[in-house]
C-alpha cells in the first residue's frame, strides 16, 4: 500500500459545509488512478490533503496514511515553477540538489526525464521564455525526476497539446510499471486521464469508484468535459460576404534571429469565430500577443495588422497596446497576470474607461460605470462571485473575469488564448454562451486551443500553426486519440 484514506473528510475554516466527506481510497504500488469531477467537487482539496498541504486551513477527520514520499503538481499553471532558478536544466535538478544527491546522478535523471517528455532541447532555455505547455512539461519533469512513491497531479494536462498529453500518459504508465504510483485529478477526460487503469468520480466532495471506463454519457452526467467526442458541428453557411474585422498580412516575428512566426496571413470576418490549434511552442500565443502589441522587447516584428472600425480600416502599425485594446481584447493564457484588484467587481470597475472630463457630472459617470460592470458581469455569469478575490477563483472563472473586462473596454475582436483550459462541462457551456452572445452583437473571436472537440463544435473555421506557419483547416477532426 502507498496511500490509504479511510473515512477522510475536510472542512475549510469559516465554512459550514465539508469540502470532502467520507473518502475511502487505497492505492497500491504500480497503480495509476484518475479522479474526475466537475470544478468545485473538491479535487484540489483532496490532493492537498493527501500531500499534507492543508495545514491549519481547516479541520480534517478520518485517516490519511501515506507510505513513502509524495509530491504534488498544483492546478495553477502560473505557480508551478519554484521561482528559485532561471534555467530549465537547473529547475529540473533543483530538488535533487537540495536533497544533496550525487551531482552526476541528478544531471542524468533530469536529462532523461526531459527527453522522455520530448523537451530535451529546452535544457539551456530561460524559464521566462517558455510557452505555456513547455512550462507545464518542465514542472512535471521536476516532479518526475524526484522519483517519489506517489505522484499526485492536479490537472496535469493544462496547456498540453494532444501529442504531449499522449506522451505524458505513456511516461506515467512507465513510472507505474517501475513501481511508482500516480494519482491524477481532472475536470476533463483526455489522453492523460485515459492512460489510467482505474477511475473514480468526485461529486460534491464524495468519491465513487467506477468499475468500468467512463463513457461520453457518463461524463455528461457527471459534469466532466469529455474531449473525445469529435463530431464536427456544421456551422450555418454565411449568407453574404461580411466585412473583414481583422486582417493580418505577412506577419513575421523573430526571436534571436529565428522566425517564430513566418509570413502569416489571416483574415477574421465580423461575427466569425476562428480557432487556432497546434503543438506546444508552435507560436499561437506569440501570434495573439503580436496582434495585441504585447510582445516582449527584443522580438522583431514585421508585417501589417489592420482592424475595421465602423467601416474604416485602421492600421495598427506602431499603435501601443493600450490603444489597441479599444479594438482587440486580449485574454492571455495566464489570466492571473491580468488581474490586480481585491474583488471581481473592483477588477471590472477598474477596466471601465474614465472620460477625460470626469470632474464634471461625477454621479452620472459613476452610474454609467456601475451599469457597464453589472452588464459585463451578467454576460460572463460572474454575479455569484462578485465579491470574491480573483485569486480565489478557479482558472476558468479567472479567464471569464478577464473576458468580462474586455467587454467593458468595448473591444470588437476578442483574442482568447486557451479559453478552454481547466473547464468542466458547465464551464465550457458558459464560455460558449459568452462567445455566442459576443458574436451575435457583431464581435469576432480568434481563439487558440488544444481542445479538438471544442474547436470542432464551436469554430466557423479551424486553423493550425506549426513551427510558425499558419495552415487552413489542417487539424479539423484530427486523429482519434483513444485506441
Ligand atoms: N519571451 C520569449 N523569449 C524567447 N522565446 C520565447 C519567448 N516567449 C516564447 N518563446 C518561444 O517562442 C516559441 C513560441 O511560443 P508560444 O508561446 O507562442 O507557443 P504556443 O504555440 O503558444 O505554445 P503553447 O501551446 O505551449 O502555449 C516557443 O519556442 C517559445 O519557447
Ligand atoms: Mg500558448
Amino acid at each position: 500500500m502507498v496511500l490509504e484514506l479511510i473515512g477522510a473528510g475536510f472542512t475549510y475554516r469559516g465554512s459550514t459545509r465539508p469540502a470532502l466527506t467520507s473518502i475511502d481510497l487505497r492505492l497500491e504500488p504500480g497503480q495509476m488512478h484518475a479522479i474526475l469531477g466537475p470544478v468545485g467537487a473538491g479535487a484540489s482539496t483532496l490532493v492537498r490533503l493527501i500531500t499534507g498541504l492543508l495545514g491549519e486551513r481547516g479541520t480534517s477527520v478520518g485517516q490519511v496514511r501515506l507510505e513513502g514520499t509524495a509530491v504534488m503538481l498544483g492546478d495553477d499553471p502560473e505557480a508551478q515553477l519554484s521561482g528559485m532558478t532561471s534555467l530549465v536544466g537547473d529547475e529540473v535538478q533543483l530538488s535533487g540538489r537540495l536533497h544533496g544527491d550525487e551531482a552526476t546522478q541528478v544531471d542524468k535523471r533530469a536529462r532523461e526525464t526531459l527527453d522522455s517528455l520530448g523537451i530535451g532541447d529546452l535544457w539551456g532555455r530561460r524559464l521566462e521564455t517558455l510557452s505555456g505547455g513547455q512550462r507545464q512539461l518542465v514542472a512535471l519533469s521536476g516532479l518526475l525526476s524526484q522519483r517519489p512513491s506517489l505522484l499526485a497531479l492536479d490537472q496535469p494536462s493544462l496547456s498540453l497539446d494532444p501529442d504531449a498529453r499522449r506522451r505524458l500518459g505513456h511516461v506515467l504508465q512507465d513510472y507505474c510499471t517501475s513501481g511508482g504510483t500516480v494519482l491524477i485529478t481532472a475536470h476533463q477526460l483526455d489522453e492523460v486521464a485515459a492512460a489510467c487503469r482505474d477511475f473514480s468520480v468526485l461529486a460534491s466532495g464524495r468519491l465513487h469508484a467506477r468499475q468500468r471506463r467512463l463513457t461520453v454519457r457518463d461524463c455528461d452526467h457527471e459534469g466532466i468535459w469529455d474531449t473525445r467526442e469529435q463530431d464536427r458541428v456544421e456551422q450555418a453557411e454565411v449568407s453574404a460576404p461580411t466585412a473583414v474585422a481583422l486582417s493580418v498580412r505577412d506577419l513575421t516575428v523573430s526571436r534571436a534571429g529565428a522566425a517564430v512566426l513566418d509570413h502569416v496571413d489571416l483574415d477574421v470576418a465580423t461575427g466569425e469565430i476562428v480557432t487556432i490549434m497546434g503543438p506546444n511552442g508552435a507560436g499561437k500565443s506569440t501570434l495573439l500577443r503580436s496582434l495585441a502589441g504585447l510582445l516582449e522587447r527584443g522580438a522583431d516584428i514585421t508585417g501589417a495588422i489592420t482592424v475595421d472600425d465602423d467601416g474604416r480600416a485602421v492600421s495598427l502599425g506602431d499603435t501601443p497596446a493600450h490603444q489597441r485594446a479599444a479594438h482587440l481584447g486580449w485574454v492571455g493564457q495566464d489570466p492571473g497576470s491580468q488581474l490586480s484588484a481585491a474583488t471581481v467587481r473592483e477588477e471590472l470597475t477598474r477596466s471601465a474607461p474614465l472620460p477625460t472630463h470626469r470632474r464634471r457630472n461625477r454621479t452620472a459617470i459613476r452610474a454609467q460605470r456601475q451599469e457597464a460592470v453589472a452588464s459585463a458581469m451578467a454576460q460572463a455569469q460572474l454575479e455569484a462571485v462578485s465579491e470574491t478575490h480573483p485569486y480565489d477563483l478557479s482558472i476558468d472563472l479567472r479567464k471569464d473575469l478577464v473576458m468580462a473586462a474586455a467587454l467593458i473596454v468595448g473591444s470588437r475582436i476578442l483574442l482568447l488564448d486557451e479559453p478552454t483550459l481547466g473547464r468542466d462541462r458547465q464551464a465550457i457551456g458558459r464560455l460558449n454562451k459568452f462567445i455566442q452572445d459576443f458574436v451575435r452583437r457583431g464581435g469576432s473571436v480568434l481563439a487558440t486551443t488544444h481542445d479538438r472537440r471544442w474547436a470542432a463544435q464551436t469554430a466557423d473555421r479551424i486553423l493550425s500553426v506549426d513551427r510558425g506557419r499558419l495552415y487552413e483547416d489542417r487539424q479539423t477532426g484530427g486523429t482519434p486519440w483513444c485506441e
